[in-house]
């Protein structure tokens, strides 16, 4: 049962409650229609204290897509954080006022803190370079619904590994499926935190700083940004934001069936040329975000499309 839950990490969930939240995000997408009065009367904060397009445009879009409605702030110099107000406090009044609320922070541990003093359900749309769940669900939806199937791939995870909080959360869910082989392509400077990799053991990983090495061998590939707002010295930023460039070039010996994700925003680490390869499936990737974001509000205000919200 997941009404009621908060959502910090993916594995807050079993894989029988992922499975059941993908499985309706399906069903929204075969017919978004009978969903589209489910949350009538609901209302959605959405508190981002850190920029972003996909995650809060998508959260916006599924409450209204539900029929519900939506407040909330972009940017902390909006609310009362920017007088010194804590995360408890902030959270605690949303919950006078809100049904449900998803909050981005830049500090890692903000999402667990505020779901300690959050009397409705509470979502982390990111937390620092700590988890970012709901890009997981996204990601897991896509690969469910273009290789039908989550188990036994390998799947290649490329870029800032080490700050990457869809990184993080995507191998800790990933590691939940029968079959899957793990390669990670960064350089020594980005490498993927020895406690992520620890979630993986009895999965077959490889490390590498080499795309090319292994493009050949990958079923799904998880391209990643580089981030400047993680790094403290902008010369190790600009010396490292440019390690890979995926490139049509670069592709000739990659499978025919091979996706290639990213949870956006790109910047320059995969060539614009990319984007009309039959294998590039990031913007259908943001797209299925918004489905299972609508899957997730409900299962957690625990709605069904047979009864409107009271
Ligand atoms: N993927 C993602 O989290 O994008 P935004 O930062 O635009 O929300």
């Amino acid at each position: 049962m997941l009404t009621g839950r908060h959502l910090i990490e993916p594995k807050d969930f079993s894989l029988e409650e992922l499975d059941s939240i993908l499985t309706l995000g399906q069903e929204i997408i075969e017919n978004p229609e009978k969903f589209s009065s489910t949350c009538k009367g609901k209302l959605l904060a959405t508190l981002f204290y850190e920029p972003s397009t996909r995650t809060r445009f998508s959260f916006e879009a599924a409450m209204l897509r539900l029929g519900g409605s939506v407040i909330g702030f972009s940017e902390p110099n909006s609310s009362s954080a920017s007088k010194g107000e804590s995360i408890p406090d902030t959270i605690r009044t949303i919950g006078c006022y809100a049904d449900i609320a998803v909050m981005r922070h830049p500090k890692e541990g903000s999402a667990k803190l505020a779901a300690k003093y959050s009397n409705i359900p509470l979502i982390n749309a990111g937390d620092g370079g700590h988890q970012h769940p709901t890009q997981t669900l996204t990601d897991l939806l896509t690969i469910k619904s273009l290789k039908k199937d989550l188990t036994h791939h390998t799947i290649a995870l490329c870029g800032d590994l080490k700050f990457g909080r869809t990184v993080h959360s995507l191998v800790k869910a990933m590691a939940r499926y029968e079959g899957t082989k793990f390669i990670f392509i960064s350089p020594t400077e980005l490498k993927i935190p020895d406690y992520i990799k620890e979630e993986i053991k009895g999965h077959a990983y490889y490390e590498t700083a080499n795309l090319e090495e292994v493009i050949g061998s990958i079923d799904i590939l998880y391209m990643t940004r580089v981030q400047r707002e993680r790094f403290f010295n902008e010369e190790e930023y600009l010396r490292l934001k440019d390690s890979y460039i995926l490139t049509k070039d670069r592709l000739k010996r990659a499978k025919e069936d091979m996706l290639i994700m990213h949870p956006l925003p790109r910047v320059n680490e995969i060539a614009v040329e990319v984007d009309d390869d039959l294998r590039a499936v990031y913007f259908k990737q943001a797209k299925y975000g918004m489905f299972v974001r609508m899957a997730l509000i409900m299962k957690l205000l625990g709605v069904d499309v047979n009864a409107e919200c009271k």
